[in-house]
């Protein structure tokens, strides 16, 4: 199953750098049809703070108030071994292994698009990280829900970030992390809210409990970890990331992801629930639910990716052969990825007929 993600990222990437190129086909199509995770919630609920935590890489630009201005698609690629590494789709030559500097080239890039003003933009950056210490997701970044216009900023940017937000939420294939700071009544979650509205059966929304170390003392989350207030389909993870002064101090990751661990196993509110709780559980969780996501499609991608291969074959023969042109060159690699997703796809099902009924 590792391949087939793996595969998905691939072809992820093709289709968006094709796409770049103003090509036509059914690949943006296929690109629609498959999963990818988004996190969505209030101003400084934490987004930025859990997607880093699952990466287990500090990069993300994050602080008080709207720092997210632009959607950040990530796609992380498990590599065997190695130093890991980002790209940026606009930087293609590129390789970054500082990720203090990633950091700088989202703000810079985001400015890029917006100005230094306080305006969003809904064109997102592509962002691909590189890393032994990964599972393979496409992750997004979004701007966070607000419900007042800030100085500089224009009234209608509420409903902007909003709509913005629905856009990639609203897809079937969008897994949504539904982000509420636990320091807050959830009653009044932007994130579980604007869920609902895309995914009435919460089939396909997580929802994450983040900065459960600042809750007010004598309260806790127990109920609602638990499952019994605000029940989602799938059960609540409740995390702790790295404080504002553990950024300004520069707690590292990893020490941030052992603290998180101690914090839930030696609590005597959730020490029952420790096994469950924290970003490593979520990283697992997301990638097995994707998995199963995956499967469930493969017959729809199945068919997609052979139309996909039958109108490259076609727009090739167009072009004729030997094709130099740098467009052709990228038609022959996405065809060849089709082609060994294909292939795989063949040998799934095979493996699920021979394999019988489980
Ligand atoms: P975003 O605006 O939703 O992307 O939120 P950020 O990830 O940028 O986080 C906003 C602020 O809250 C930052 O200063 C984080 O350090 C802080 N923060 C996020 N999650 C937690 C948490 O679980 N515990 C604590 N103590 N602080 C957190
Ligand atoms: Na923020
Ligand atoms: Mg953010």
């Amino acid at each position: 199953m590792e391949t087939l993600i793996s595969l998905v990222n691939k072809i992820q990437r093709a289709c968006t750098a094709l796409g770049d190129h103003g090509e036509d086909n059914a690949l943006p199509t296929l690109w629609e049809s498959l999963p990818s995770i988004a996190v969505v919630g209030g101003q400084s609920s934490g987004k930025s703070s859990v997607l880093e935590s699952i990466v287990g890489k500090d990069f993300l630009p994050r602080g008080a108030g709207i720092v997210t201005r632009r959607p950040l698609v990530l796609q992380l690629h498990k590599i065997d071994e190695g130093r890991e590494y980002a790209e940026f789709m606009h930087l293609p030559r590129k390789k970054f292994t500082d990720f203090a500097a990633v950091r700088k080239e989202i703000a810079d890039e985001t400015d890029r698009e917006t100005g230094r003003s306080k305006q969003i933009s809904s064109v997102p950056i592509h962002l691909s990280i590189f890393s032994p210490n990964v599972v393979n997701l496409t992750l997004v970044d979004l701007p966070g829900l607000t419900k007042v216009a800030v100085e500089g900023q224009h009234e209608s940017i509420v409903h902007d970030i909003e709509n913005m937000v629905r856009s990639f939420i609203e897809k079937p294939n969008c897994i949504i992390l539904a982000i509420s700071p636990a320091n807050q009544d959830l009653a009044t979650s932007d994130a579980i809210k604007i869920s609902r509205e895309v995914d009435p059966r919460g089939e396909r929304t997580f929802g994450v409990l983040t900065k459960i170390d600042l809750m007010d003392k004598g309260t806790d989350a127990v109920d609602i970890l638990e499952g019994k207030s605000y029940k989602l389909q799938f059960p609540w993870i409740g995390v702790v990331n790295r404080s504002q002064a553990d950024i300004n101090k520069s707690v590292d990751m990893i020490a941030a992801r052992r603290r998180e661990r101690e914090y839930f196993q030696t609590s005597p509110e959730y020490g029952h629930l420790a096994s469950r709780m924290g970003s490593e559980h979520l990283g697992k969780l997301l990638s097995k639910h994707l998995e199963q996501v995956i499967k469930s499609r493969i017959p729809g991608l199945q068919s997609l990716i052979s139309k996909t291969i039958n109108e490259l074959e076609t727009e090739l023969s167009r072009l004729g052969r030997p094709v130099a042109t740098d467009a052709g060159g990228k038609l022959y690699m996405i065809m060849e990825i089709c082609r060994s997703f294909d292939q795989i796809f063949k040998e799934h099902l095979d493996g699920t007929r021979s394999g019988g009924d489980k």
